[in-house]
């Protein structure tokens, strides 16, 4: 399932030394401001991204178990623990198996144990519920945000899962005796009228890179039938952001660049190029010290209003580059703010989430502090698993595509 392991870094020997001429196209990034909790965040700030503007250049001391940088070489031993292909993130299979595997406990575990997302989630749910409220979760799960919403003092709450775990939600708001304001129902959440409009609906329905998974697909109608006029969303506005990287190890180790080196004295470097056009993306962790330039955000999503072809875009974003260094990568994630105090930034800089990071390789290429780095975007659904995501890319004129899953 998981995998830890310490590991050598490959210095970016053999990236060309050729200094990249970057064309600069008249459009600049995307209008968009970053996500910050409107008032200061009671207790835990140390997971809202107002105590924690991602910093480029100079790495922020974290202690994690994820990332953690080692005593022997700082610089170049790093444990990090890597989702093994398939273990969390294939869709392929279908609606059905989809909701099969949100029908295992262990996923849910995984989600639960999450405290940067649970405890987000629980502190927002605190700071907005009132009790006149009745709130509607989308994707209820074990009924965690349900019930929190609850004992946030809601007047009542109405909970919808498609997948089995339904019936774990019932059977635990009855162990949390508040059978009286939470009811569960099965079944899709597209498909399902109320005969009450609800002040607050409350969704965790964010994928890697939030988009993947799809959900949205049905929270939009579901909100657009349920929600009241003036009713509020939980998360109320998520951005997704882009970084460019230079990680040696990402790029060496675990990515295209492995083939540089021969194999028992064969040549295997004409496989970088083939793996490369794969478009692999990775879900791991990707350590801030690896970013070149400030994450941007590709898409600002407004939850009250946004629509399921929205996300479908193409774009520009232009990176001020903060230091020397081979770009060979990107690393995408999500910010989401939950509340006017509560913001869940699942970036480098913050603290780890299951979401980890989202990293696709990308053909090495020198930079310079002070470049700017004009990237290319296009971001659709997959036209045969509309619970994936493709994700193409563009440097200069070179352009990869990554299937997100
Ligand atoms: C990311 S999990 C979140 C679970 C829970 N809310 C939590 O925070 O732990 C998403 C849940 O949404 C459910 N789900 C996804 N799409 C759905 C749909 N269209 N209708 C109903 N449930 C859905 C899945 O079965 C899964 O349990």
């Amino acid at each position: 399932m998981l995998e830890v392991y310490a590991v050598p870094a490959v210095p970016a020997a053999g990236a060309p030394a050729t200094v990249v001429l970057l064309v600069l196209v008249p459009w600049g990034p995307l209008p968009v401001a970053p996500l910050v909790p409107h008032a200061a965040p009671s207790s835990s700030a140390a997971e809202t991204s107002a105590a924690r503007a991602p910093s480029v250049g100079s790495v922020r001391a974290r202690v994690s178990p994820w990332t953690e940088v080692g005593a022997r070489s700082p610089k170049f031993i790093v444990r990090r623990i890597v989702f093994a292909p398939g273990e969390i993130n294939t869709y392929g299979g279908g609606v059905e198996w989809y909701f099969q595997r949100y029908g295992d406990l262990e996923l849910h575990r995984r989600m639960i144990s999450d405290r940067a997302r649970t405890d987000a989630f629980a502190r927002a749910l605190a700071e907005v519920v009132r009790p006149a409220d009745v709130v509607l979760d989308v994707g209820t799960g074990t009924g965690v945000l349900a019930m929190l919403a609850a004992k946030a003092g809601a007047k009542q709450v109405h909970a919808v899962d498609r997948a089995d775990i339904a019936e774990v939600a019932r059977r635990l708001v009855r162990d949390n005796r508040l059978q009286k304001k939470v009811q569960v129902h099965q079944g899709m959440a597209a498909d399902l009228t109320f005969p009450v409009k609800f002040d607050l609906i409350v969704s965790e329905w964010l994928g890697h890179f939030a988009l993947v998974e799809g959900m949205l697909d049905d929270l939009c109608p579901a909100r657009d039938r349920s929600l009241a006029e003036g009713g509020r969303m939980m998360p109320s506005e998520v951005q997704l952001m882009l970084a460019p990287v230079d990680d040696p190890v990402l790029y060496h180790r675990d990515g295209p660049g492995y083939w540089r080196e021969p194999v028992h004295g064969l040549d295997f470097s004409g496989l970088e190029d083939v793996e490369m056009k794969q478009g692999r993306a990775a879900q791991l962790r990707v350590d801030v010290s690896s970013l070149l330039a400030p994450g941007r955000p590709l898409m600002h999503l407004d939850m009250t209003t946004v629509q399921p072809a929205d996300p479908w875009r193409k774009g520009r974003l232009v990176f001020d580059v903060v230091r020397d260094g081979v770009l060979s990568g990107f690393c995408g994630w999500f910010v989401a703010r939950l509340s006017p105090g509560v913001v869940l930034d699942t970036g480098p800089s913050h603290p780890d989430t299951h979401w980890a990071q989202t990293y696709v390789p990308f053909p090495p290429r020198v930079v310079r502090a002070g470049d700017r780095l004009s990237v290319g975007f296009v971001i659709d659904r997959d036209a045969r698993e509309r619970r994936q995501v493709q994700l193409a890319l563009t440097v200069e004129r070179k352009t990869m595509r990554y299937v997100l899953e």
